[in-house]
């Protein structure tokens, strides 16, 4: 796996996650307006047992990063590219703006820009897909604005605190991305 390095964005940057960013990240996992959404598929969502959450900087088949506003250099949420298969490459996406006071202000898409750059440029992957719930509006608003398209409806639906909730899976391809590596002859 490449060591992820800083990207630097107009008004974000991302860095890899750390041990520093623990408390921060299961203090917003915890809060159920943001995790709400976010699906059993992610695997982090902190446990009475102790919490699963170091998966974000341990875990040896993803990239995860925090995205800090520059002014400031303040963590806003995260995002990562998990169980990536570098023999189909293709990598699912899953994001959190921790911060809900800067919730629809688009840095959820300009964070999706960077990590999307890191996906097909450097990590050269040809697809990168997820899975939301289709009732999270906002979040399906801010996959389309980046360029996700719609793939599929799961006929199983998973279960969120007790009630079903119908999946949307979107999926974006490398040729649609204007920053993916160009595919070798032969490869
Ligand atoms: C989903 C998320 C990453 C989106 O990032 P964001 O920075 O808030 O996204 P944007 O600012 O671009 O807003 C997205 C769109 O939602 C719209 N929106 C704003 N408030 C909304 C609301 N209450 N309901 C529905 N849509 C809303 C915005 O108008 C915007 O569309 P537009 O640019 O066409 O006007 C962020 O809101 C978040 O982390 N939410 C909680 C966790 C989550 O749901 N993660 C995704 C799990 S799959």
């Amino acid at each position: 796996m490449p060591q992820a390095e800083e990207l630097i964005g107009e008004r974000l940057s991302l860095r890899p996650v750390g041990p520093e960013d623990l408390g921060r990240v299961q203090q917003w996992l915890v809060d159920r307006e943001v995790g709400r959404y976010l699906l059993p598929v992610w695997s982090l969502l902190p446990t009475a047992r102790g919490g699963r959450v170091e998966r974000l900087y341990t875990a040896p088949d993803g990239v995860h990063f925090a995205i800090v506003l520059r002014r400031g250099s303040r963590p806003i949420g995260i995002c990562t590219l998990f169980g990536i298969d570098w023999i189909g490459e293709t990598a699912e996406v899953g994001i959190v703006i921790g911060e809900k006071a800067l919730w629809g202000q688009g840095y959820g898409p300009e964070a999706l820009s960077l990590l999307l750059d890191h996906a097909f440029g450097t990590l050269g992957l040809r697809r990168v897909f997820l899975h939301v719930q289709a009732s999270n509006t906002r979040a399906i608003r801010a996959y389309e604005k980046v360029g996700f398209v719609h793939e599929g409806r799961l006929r199983i639906a998973q279960l969120f605190f007790g009630k079903g909730a119908e999946i949307l899976v979107m999926g974006l391809r490398a040729e649609a991305w204007p920053g993916a590596r160009t595919m070798e002859v032969g490869a």
